[in-house]
């Protein structure tokens, strides 16, 4: 019997990611591990968007490797991003996630019963049959993740899940988050918003300027910061 393959930990060593002669990300080094969500915090600007789509395997680094399990290059299949204006299909809700479970190869005998349970799953049953793009902007980003999973992914990654989503859609959200994590997927995710990182994160990596400042365990982080940037980003004030 083989092992099962799996893309943890993620390893990121050493990685620099550059743009048109911009370094985007600076010499990160980065274990991201099986267990509570990983939350990336930081300003707009500060390369959080640019990690995911690494971890992702999206793009390369520039210097530097990134290993999954161990692995140069693992193929994707057990991986899944949602970004933060997911592009909805013009279909049903159970439409999209029908799609997506075609996409992973699900037999077509099964994805309508299966699309109902992902439904059902982020919360949207009732709203199977809406057009996917006249949902709100919450119900839009809880169908994204119930796509997502129709891939049974080990890792999740999600970039700013609930950024310009008023308090109830983002509760929405960060319980169906929690529901994921508890399953056992990996969750990896990125928030400008301080309270929703210490609602959810297992561990925090702070991301500023392209480097990663400060990342731990989230309880110490919160308790007791080791840097400047990350006691100024707790206390609210901005990093520039
Ligand atoms: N492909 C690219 N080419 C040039 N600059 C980029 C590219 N991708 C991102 N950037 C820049 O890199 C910085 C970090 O971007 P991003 O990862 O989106 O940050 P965050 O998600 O934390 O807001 C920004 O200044 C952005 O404009
Ligand atoms: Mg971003």
């Amino acid at each position: 019997m083989r092992a099962p393959v799996t893309d943890l930990p993620i390893v990121l060593e050493d990685v620099s990611f550059s743009a048109g002669g911009v370094t985007i990300l600076d010499r990160i080094s980065l274990v991201l591990v099986a267990g509570s969500p990983t939350v990336l915090i930081g300003p707009n600007g500060a390369g959080k968007t640019t990690l995911l789509r690494l971890v992702m395997g999206l793009i390369a680094p520039t210097r530097g490797r990134v290993t999954w399990g161990g692995r140069e290059q693992a193929s994707p299949t057990h991986r899944a991003i949602v970004f933060q204006r997911p592009a909805m299909l013009r279909r049903s809700a159970a439409g999209n996630i029908r799609y997506a479970l075609a996409a992973a190869g699900v037999p077509r005998a099964r994805r309508a019963a299966h699309a109902l349970a992902l439904g059902a799953l982020v919360g949207l049953t009732g709203l199977e049959r809406r057009p996917a793009r006249k949902l709100s902007g919450g119900e839009q980003q809880r169908l994204a993740l119930a796509r997502a999973l129709a891939k049974e992914p080990q890792l999740l990654l999600l970039d700013e899940p609930t950024a310009s989503l008023d308090p109830a859609a983002t509760k929405a959200i960060e319980d169906v988050i929690r529901k994921v994590a508890a399953s056992g997927i990996k969750v990896v995710m990125s928030t400008h918003d301080l309270g929703e990182a210490k609602r959810l994160a297992g561990e925090i990596v702070l991301v500023h300027r392209g480097r990663v400042i400060e990342s731990g365990a989230a309880e110490t982080f919160f308790a007791a910061p080791k840097t400047i940037e990350a006691r100024r980003f707790i206390a609210g004030e901005l990093l520039v």
